[in-house]
């Protein structure tokens, strides 16, 4: 048993305690007392939230940046030929090692889940078998969820079709596609048909790469959306990046999100790797090619962000704490009103927990499991702009991850 005395909840600005008993919350309330023989945490009138979800990483590829070679145009295409190049050197060993540093540093920022795209155009699938042993192996500390991504296409890469079905065959969560690397546009409409048919057959979830491009002609998404209402797939499918959105009309726009109202789908931007990674076909003015985050969320559409990328062909710099990825996201969507700011870190939390399908057992409230980081401010906002320190990460009532609060001098 253990009871945290005098947390601050984003909803209710008086401080509460939070009482644990076999790894759930059990009681949530104002001055609750010490039970005999009871643990106290003491959090100082700390924010408490849900661990933080990494909703769209690249655990495969992480820490790979400038093996062989740098991508020195900075798009996304030249990313995807610098990756097929560290591609043919991997082993199970290679990528493990990697991705267990990267994982830790994850949690040290307050992360406890994870849905890793991992690239299955590879006929040895050697990341995969890596990711797929490191889900149980960190299953503790870590949620880790798996998509297949077809990285280099499905109907446009030899045997694409027989790779997805393997990986679903070898336990993936998520099944993956890229229409806006597809040959052409059937073969982009014919993906989104297999993927979607083959996830309902098998129960699997859904998240392509839809339209990261800035042709405003990539219009996977309609398809994607289409099929998800079609087959009642609804929350069960996700459109990740959908950068083209930025550059549709409005006309088109408007129009779209009839249908995306109708499909409940949900979406992940990556507002900080796509910055960077698009408009570089653009002179001036340069298109910041992040997807409409503010009018998907005034619609009532699920949205949340992810990192996508640390140091890898796709982003150079990155280190998982997702703070930088809200923080550049409001700026980059120009959400910075006081209440958009103060709701922002449901695009780590409760908006993710959607995606990823995590329901009950996800959220302080009673009868959840016991997982919350405490941050060392009192308001999300503060711990936002000076972008705190996770003073405590835990999991299942268990303490997973600690930083010691920066106490800062200045001598004059
Ligand atoms: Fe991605």
């Amino acid at each position: 048993m253990m009871l945290v005395h005098n947390v601050r909840l984003p909803e209710s600005p008086e401080p509460v305690d939070v009482r644990i008993a076999e790894a759930r919350f059990t009681q949530i309330g104002a001055d609750l007392g010490v039970h005999d023989g009871e643990e106290v945490l003491d959090a100082q009138g700390r924010l408490m939230l849900p661990p933080f979800i990494e909703s769209h990483i690249h655990l495969d590829s992480v820490l790979t940046a400038g093996q062989p070679e740098p991508n020195l145009s900075g798009t996304l295409f030249e990313g995807i030929q610098r990756w097929a190049q560290r591609k043919a050197t991997l082993t199970v060993d290679d990528v493990k090692e990697r991705v267990n540093r990267v994982v830790r540093q994850q949690a040290g920022f307050g992360v406890q889940f994870v849905r890793t795209h991992v690239d299955v155009t590879d006929p040895q699938l050697t990341a995969l078998r890596a990711l797929l042993e490191l889900r149980e192996e960190l299953a503790e500390w870590m949620t880790i969820q798996i998509v297949a991504f077809p990285q280099e296409g499905i109907c446009s890469f030899p045997d694409g079709r027989e790779l997805m079905t393997k990986a679903a065959d070898l336990g993936v969560d998520v099944l993956g596609a890229i229409p806006h690397f597809e040959f052409t546009r059937e073969y982009a409409v014919e993906s989104l048909n297999f993927v979607c048919n083959l996830a309902a057959e098998r129960g699997l979830l859904v998240d392509v790469h839809c339209d990261e491009i800035d042709d405003e002609a990539s219009r996977g998404l309609e398809t994607l959306a289409t099929r998800a209402y079609e087959l009642g797939l609804g929350s069960r499918v996700t459109a990740s990046h959908t950068t083209a959105m930025h550059s549709y009309n409005n006309a088109y726009f408007t129009r779209l999100l009839r249908l995306l109202q109708m499909s409940g789908i949900n979406f992940v931007s990556n507002p900080v790797v796509n910055t960077h990674l698009q408009g570089r076909a653009d002179t001036y003015p340069k298109r910041r090619g992040v997807t409409r985050v503010k009018e998907l969320t005034e619609a009532g559409i699920n949205v949340s962000f992810g990192q996508d990328d640390i140091q890898d062909p796709w982003n150079p710099l990155g280190t998982g704490n997702l703070r930088d990825v809200v923080f550049t996201g409001l700026y980059v969507t120009q959400m910075l009103g006081h209440e958009q700011i103060e709701n922002s870190h449901r695009f780590v939390t409760s908006n993710a927990a959607r995606t990823l399908g995590l329901g009950d057992e996800y959220g302080i409230e009673v009868g959840r499991p016991a997982s919350f980081v405490l941050l060392d401010a009192d308001t999300w906002s503060q711990a936002l702009n000076w972008n705190a320190g996770v003073v405590a990460s835990y999991r299942n009532g268990k303490l997973i991850a600690r930083t010691e609060p920066v106490r800062r001098e200045v001598l004059f």
